[in-house]
């Protein structure tokens, strides 16, 4: 199955993509996380994309469209993927189109997790991330085990600001993206985000008939 999860930033596409992912047995594609794998390694491709990615920016269609066919190209993609944070725009929904059909696939389903804005300023805040496994947390709805609590760091491009400027790129060029996919006619679900982690997967689960 191939899956696109959209959603403002901090809606928990991350935090159910890593469940499904689990749950489906095929891997997330999420292209932040590889930007930031990318700049943590210290790689040509991770220091252009810094700059964008501190600014709020969207990083250029070119440089993630490179990542996501080579983790598409990977064994664990070959029965299909979560994709997380990757279509942005409706450039980047075009291109996924293409390299889909070049191995004989396409979009099963869209899963667009609704979350009200000001529910997403406080995820942003108390967001944290175990820079050893990826996995992230949440100080108040989902702690880290006490062994972990000392190490997990906050992400650079959840400052006030830039989360501002985050919020407005996604209403500007990605949450049309919805109306695109409906367009296309394919089932696009919508998911109250503003619950507990566990309903919303189970909910999700619910809508993909699994
Ligand atoms: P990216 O990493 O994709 O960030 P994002 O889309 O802004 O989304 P987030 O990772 O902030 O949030 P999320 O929805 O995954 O929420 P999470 O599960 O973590 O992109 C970062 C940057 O990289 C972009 O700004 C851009 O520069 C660049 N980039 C990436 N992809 C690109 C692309 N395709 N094209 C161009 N540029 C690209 O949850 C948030 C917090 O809430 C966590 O603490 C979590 O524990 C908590 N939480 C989750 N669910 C719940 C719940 N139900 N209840 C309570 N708390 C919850």
């Amino acid at each position: 199955m191939d899956l696109i999860l959209l959603g403002a930033p901090g809606a928990g596409k991350g935090t159910q993509g890593a469940l499904l992912a689990t749950r489906l047995a095929v891997p997330k594609i999420a292209t932040g996380d590889m930007l930031r794998d990318a700049l943590r390694q210290g790689t040509p491709l991770g220091l252009e994309a810094k700059r964008y990615m501190d600014a709020g920016e969207l990083v250029p269609d070119s440089v993630v469209l490179g990542l996501v066919r080579e983790a598409l190209a990977g064994p664990a993609a070959q029965g299909g993927a979560v994709f997380d944070g990757y279509p942005r725009n409706v450039a980047q929904a075009a291109s996924l189109a293409g390299l889909l059909d070049e191995i004989g696939r396409g979009i099963d389903a869209v899963v667009y997790i609704d979350v009200p804005e000001d529910a997403i300023v406080s995820r942003m805040s108390g967001r944290r991330t175990d820079p050893e496994t990826g996995t992230v947390y949440h100080v108040e709805f989902n702690p880290p085990p006490a062994e972990i609590a000392a190490r997990v760091v906050q992400r650079a491009d959840d400052l006030e600001d830039t989360v501002r400027r985050r919020l407005a790129v996604y209403r500007e060029t990605t949450a049309p993206l919805v109306a695109f996919y409906e367009d296309a006619g394919i089932p696009v679900h919508r998911v109250d985000g503003d619950r507990a982690i566990e309903q919303v997967q189970d909910e999700i689960m619910g809508l993909l008939g699994r």
